[in-house]
């Protein structure tokens, strides 16, 4: 005692949790709240393809708008880690990710914002093309961030990361370890998505809407947030996890064992008693394709719908195949017409440019000349 099925179900209070998230440090670096805009073309144009020709009511909630260097939802997130690190007396990070990581990005974006030094060692994940000065890479290079590149191997990574803090620390400087040189911030990163449900909860009273379902690509950070989020204000909101990865990065853990324990150490470090169990998830791996980062047809297809009909861009590695799974969802009556969802935007907006040639868009035809 207490183990998780007997620990205290009780519903908290929205004013208790936040109470128990504004005892955690913070340092303001995300536009909030972040939007949250109703989609009717896009309905509409789903309501054209089902058979009772009717479609749920859509709606975003806009974290691709945190604002820092093209936002995400990685900011809401460094509002509590780079708080921890000014507390600990960092005057330097060392974190590791992909090139074109959006972790990364807003890592070196929010150093920047609150004047630490930012190394970044990034795994070249798409061969060559990785070297190419685009997307994600090239906004932490604008922002200052002190960039290498390495092979895609995560052991010779954090061995990498580790040397680079080891060797910044015998110079006399203070070192925070951010992702992957260490995992210890991590539960501040899910501490974020808990408040962002508090921030959900009081815009959907505010629009008058009842929410039925949550859409968000996430699979480690996002989801333990989100789901310990609604869990804790006993919400009967049904959230789905799109995976972007074809299978847990936990060695020996499912997803759903990972997403659990993580969200029952956030809860463990706020104080409340909220404690999630494996079967508490909700996930689909249907939408990643061939591997994490593919691009996949249904995704090609959610970036041309959700484009084309209200003008809001979508990223081809998470939140497309999230759409995509939404987009599956309502056409196959799984969501049902008369419910309300919202589709979580994370973000990852600068790797549209990296991936330009794999979205599938052939170049326009040149305009016939007009012989006068
Ligand atoms: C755009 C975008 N969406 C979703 C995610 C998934 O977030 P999490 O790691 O919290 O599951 C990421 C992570 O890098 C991301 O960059």
């Amino acid at each position: 005692m207490p183990d998780s099925a007997a620990a205290d179900h009780r519903a908290l209070t929205e004013a208790e949790l936040r109470a128990a998230i504004e005892a955690i440090p913070r340092v303001p670096l995300a536009q909030l709240p972040t939007p949250l805009e109703e989609l009717p073309r896009l309905r509409a144009a789903l309501a054209r393809e089902t058979p009772g020709g009717r479609a749920p009511r859509i709606f975003v909630k806009r974290d691709d708008q945190t604002g820092l260097a093209l936002g995400g939802n990685k900011t809401r997130m460094f509002e509590f880690v780079i708080a921890s690190a000014l507390e600990q007396g960092a005057d330097v990070v060392v974190g590791g990710a992909a090139v074109n990581s959006n972790y990364a990005r807003q890592l070196a974006a929010a150093c920047a914002k609150v004047g630490l030094e930012c190394h970044l060692i990034l795994r070249r994940v798409r061969g060559e093309r990785d070297r190419e000065i685009q997307g994600a890479l090239l906004l932490d290079l604008i922002v200052g961030a002190k960039v290498q590149l390495i092979e895609d191997d995560r052991a010779a990574q954090t061995a990498a990361l580790n040397a680079l803090a080891g060797r910044l620390e015998r110079n006399g400087r203070r070192v925070f370890r951010a992702l992957l040189a260490s995992e210890e911030s991590k539960w501040l990163q899910s501490l974020a998505y808990v408040d962002a449900v508090l921030e959900l909860a009081a815009q959907a009273r505010e629009a008058g809407i009842t929410i039925d379902r949550i859409y968000a690509a996430t699979l480690e950070a996002t989801h333990a947030g989100i789901r310990l989020g609604l869990t804790a204000l006993g919400s009967p909101v049904r959230f789905l996890a799109v995976s972007p990865n074809e299978a847990s990065i936990w060695p020996g853990r499912t997803v759903a064992e990972e997403t659990a324990r993580a969200a029952n150490e956030v809860a463990e470090w706020i104080g409340i008693p909220t404690r999630l169990d494996p079967a508490d998830v909700e996930l689909t791996m249907d939408y990643v394709g061939e591997a994490y980062g593919a691009v996949t047809p249904g995704g090609q297809e959610a970036i041309r719908l959700f484009g084309a009909t209200e003008a809001l861009l979508l990223d081809p590695v998470y939140t497309a195949k999230a759409a995509a799974a939404l987009i599956d969802h309502v056409r196959r009556g799984l969501i049902g017409p008369d419910e309300t969802v919202v589709f979580w935007h994370t973000g990852g907006l600068p790797a549209i440019f990296a991936y330009a040639a794999e979205l599938g868009f052939p170049p326009p035809p040149n305009s016939t000349p007009v012989t006068p």
